[in-house]
């Protein structure tokens, strides 16, 4: 009886506990830390000063930038590990980059990194490009020479990114490093098709992590994958303009981890210059790609919609001497359709030293637009086809060179 009560009176004190811990919930405001919101006064201090209180408060809590156009000078960095959750929330806030690329000494606008359980709602971060694509000179007033990411995410696992919005931003939009276990949904890109390096999100060394319900337009890649990006899934994405989706490019550089188990499905890809595109470097470093899917991909006008080049050598800057080293293995098409800008809809340059392994296509049709046949070109590989396959892979024989 009395251990009955006892319990019932420790469960009644846990439940007072949790409900008295929920109003404890710390949210801190940027106008409390001294943010204007005028769209002209730097409020980058006052955000960084609001996060610090966020996240040495117990959890739950949250840094809020209400409704309103902020004006953020870099580097803003919010760095942890906090408490525990915490959430950035900035529903309907426009936050601004100054567009001059010469006040920034980093190669970041906006840095997030080494957060368990991220939460980030909501927010237009708009990084003011136009006079970035215009420089190809490094200023002399610049002390790096890229012009900065929008939003980096370095070590944020167990993540939640949604309704997020990044526009104009000066180099990628968001690059993501490290944030296992991670979730992007809804969110909006957007940039010109001609402004140049602005990839939409840029993934490496990742282990699980989930891209669902967003569109991207951009001026360069949609989604790309950098090395070490395993366990990927990219859902319901619409991508153009841009450069399409991309695995790579990899081979460049020593150490590579492999790419590894993507799967992309449910996405529509309009006006791009590539839909799905695998590229590597020819020569120099070994790298892995392998296990990764396509699934359920439409193509309005794309250039090259399914692409492989084990010869990518943008402006030539490539040491020529041997082929890619990089190794292609495990790789589907499923039910891609639509049409492609250019006569060649599928183009396999494998690598002569590793030859592209197991690439099954299935359920393809892709025609050029305005209704002509469209062909493929397939260099070392030897795909497999199940069902119909337009066009025909690899029409005169497997190993025709490009
Ligand atoms: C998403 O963000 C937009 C613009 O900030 C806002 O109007 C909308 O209510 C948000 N939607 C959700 C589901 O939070
Ligand atoms: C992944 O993240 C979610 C959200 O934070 C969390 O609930 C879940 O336990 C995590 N999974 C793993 C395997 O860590
Ligand atoms: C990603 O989606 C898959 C399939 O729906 C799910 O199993 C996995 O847990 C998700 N991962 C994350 C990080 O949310
Ligand atoms: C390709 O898949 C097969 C079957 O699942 C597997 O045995 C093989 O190791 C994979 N290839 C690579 C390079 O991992
Ligand atoms: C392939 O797509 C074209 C253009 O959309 C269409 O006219 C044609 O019927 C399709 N062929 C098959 C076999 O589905």
């Amino acid at each position: 009886m009395d251990n009955i009560n006892f319990t019932s009176k420790a469960i009644c004190y846990l439940f007072l506990m949790a409900l008295f811990a929920r109003n404890q919930a710390v949210v801190v405001d940027v106008k409390a830390k001294g943010a204007k919101g005028d769209g002209i006064t730097d409020d980058g201090p006052a955000i960084m000063n609001a996060w610090k209180e966020a996240c040495a408060a117990p959890p739950p809590s949250s840094l809020v930038i209400p409704p309103g156009t902020y004006m953020a000078f870099p580097p803003i960095q919010l760095s942890g590990p906090c408490k525990g959750p915490i959430e950035i929330k900035a529903t309907g806030a426009t936050i601004k980059a100054p567009p001059e690329p010469e006040k920034f000494k980093t190669d970041t606008w906006i840095m997030i990194t080494f957060i368990d359980r991220l939460t980030m709602t909501g927010g237009t971060y708009d990084g003011q490009g136009q006079v970035a694509w215009k420089n190809s000179n490094c200023n002399s007033k610049q002390t790096t020479c890229q012009p900065p990411v929008n939003i980096r995410f370095g070590f944020c696992k167990n993540s939640l990114i949604k309704n997020l919005t990044s526009i104009n931003s000066k180099y990628f939009h968001i690059a993501i490093l490290g944030c296992d276990n991670t979730t992007l949904d809804h969110l909006t890109i957007t940039a010109p098709g001609n402004s140049r390096n602005t990839d939409g999100i840029h993934l490496a060394r990742i282990k699980g992590l989930n891209i669902t319900n967003s569109v991207i337009k951009t001026g360069d890649d949609c989604i790309s994958f950098g090395d070490g990006a395993s366990n990927i899934r990219v859902d319901k994405v619409t991508c153009g303009p841009g450069h399409g989706i991309s695995i790579g490019s990899l081979g460049k550089f020593p150490n590579e981890q492999p790419v590894q188990g993507v799967w992309v499905k449910d996405c529509t890809l309009i006006g791009t210059d590539n839909g799905v595109r695998i590229k590597s470097w020819p020569a120099a470093e070994p790298g892995i790609v392998n296990d990764v899917h396509f699934e359920d991909i439409i193509m309005e006008k794309v250039a090259n919609p399914i692409i492989i080049d084990q010869n990518y050598c943008p402006g030539h800057a490539c040491k020529k001497g041997g082929p890619s080293k990089v190794k292609i293995s495990n790789v589907s098409y499923r039910k891609i359709k639509g049409s492609s800008s250019t006569k060649v809809a599928v183009k396999f340059d494998c690598s002569a030293g590793s030859p592209c392994n197991n690439v099954e296509l299935a359920d393809i049709n892709l025609t050029q637009q305005g209704g002509a046949i469209a062909t493929s070109q397939c260099a070392n590989v030897k795909p497999k086809v199940v069902g119909q396959v337009i066009p025909p892979a690899c029409p005169s024989g497997p190993r025709t060179a490009v």
